[in-house]
């Protein structure tokens, strides 16, 4: 029986993949039940999807996980999603080291409280000499907040005269980003019906093939994953050239 697994094309596999993970509230709203119930149950599809990378031999997976507006939520909310990544963190180490996975966290991470900043911190040296996969979590991180940061950090090296202004073109800034050790991701998928970015990583999505899917991120499983996969492959990616130069013999 062939799945969409096997539709797969090992060789044209996006190396980064990136999920705007979307639609707990309204899954557990559909239940009947409080929006954490959703954060809660988002967590396995969060084990799912990483897996699944790990398996497929994606080296990177970035997962928004909560943006710089999500402080504008209730306090009870915010709070419950405290919670729930201190209790993830500390129960997916293990497995994270048995996948050989690193955890990497990008972000305005000093905002989080500090029982999260100090469980985050201690999960990423525990985790970095994994090589199989780097999965960043997007916290207290909005795309905008990303580059005037970079920005504020060029700006002040070349106050101290360590870097020209000359110098400055899309190569170097990339160097001050949070991503800066990363190739942009290749695909974005985002969860829930909503077809917007939501301040994710702007800089980087330039030239990303989206993928939207109606499903609610509790929902989505290895299979989606797959598809998502399976769509992004079907794509042209042209970079501005036209579709004849590409498939033009060199
Ligand atoms: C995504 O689900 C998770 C976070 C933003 C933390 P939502 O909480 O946004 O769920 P909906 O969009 O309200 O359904
Ligand atoms: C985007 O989801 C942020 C995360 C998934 C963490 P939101 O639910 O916050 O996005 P908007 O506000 O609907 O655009
Ligand atoms: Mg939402």
């Amino acid at each position: 029986m062939s799945t969409l697994k096997d539709k797969i094309d090992f060789n044209r596999l996006p190396q980064h993949i990136a999920v705007i993970m979307d639609g707990n509230g309204r899954w557990a709203k559909e239940k009947g039940k409080m929006r954490i119930f959703g954060h809660q149950n988002g967590v396995a599809a969060v084990r799912a999807v990483s897996e699944a990378c790990a398996e497929l031999g994606v080296k990177y997976l970035t997962l928004y996980a909560f943006s710089t507006e999500n402080w504008n939520r209730s306090k009870i909310e915010v709070d419950a999603l405290m919670t729930l990544l201190s209790k993830t963190i500390a129960e997916e180490v293990k497995t994270l080291n048995d996948n050989n996975i690193r955890l990497n966290a990008i972000g305005d991470l000093q905002r989080l409280p500090k029982s999260n900043y100090d469980a985050l911190m201690k999960a990423i040296e525990d985790t970095k000499d994994n090589d199989r996969m780097t999965l960043t979590l997007c916290l207290s991180y909005s795309g905008r907040w990303e580059i005037a940061q970079a920005a504020k950090a060029v700006a002040e090296k070349v106050k101290s005269g360590e870097l020209e202004i000359e110098q400055i073109d899309e190569k170097c800034f990339s160097n001050f980003l949070n991503t800066k050790d990363m190739p942009d991701p290749e695909l974005l998928v985002r969860t829930s019906g909503e077809e917007r970015i939501s301040n994710f990583l702007l800089w980087q999505l330039a030239y990303s093939e989206f993928y939207f899917t109606d499903k609610f991120w509790p929902d989505f499983g290895k299979e989606d994953l797959y598809e998502s996969i399976v769509d992004y492959q079907s794509r042209e990616r042209r970079f501005g050239k036209t579709s004849e130069q590409l498939t033009e013999k060199k």
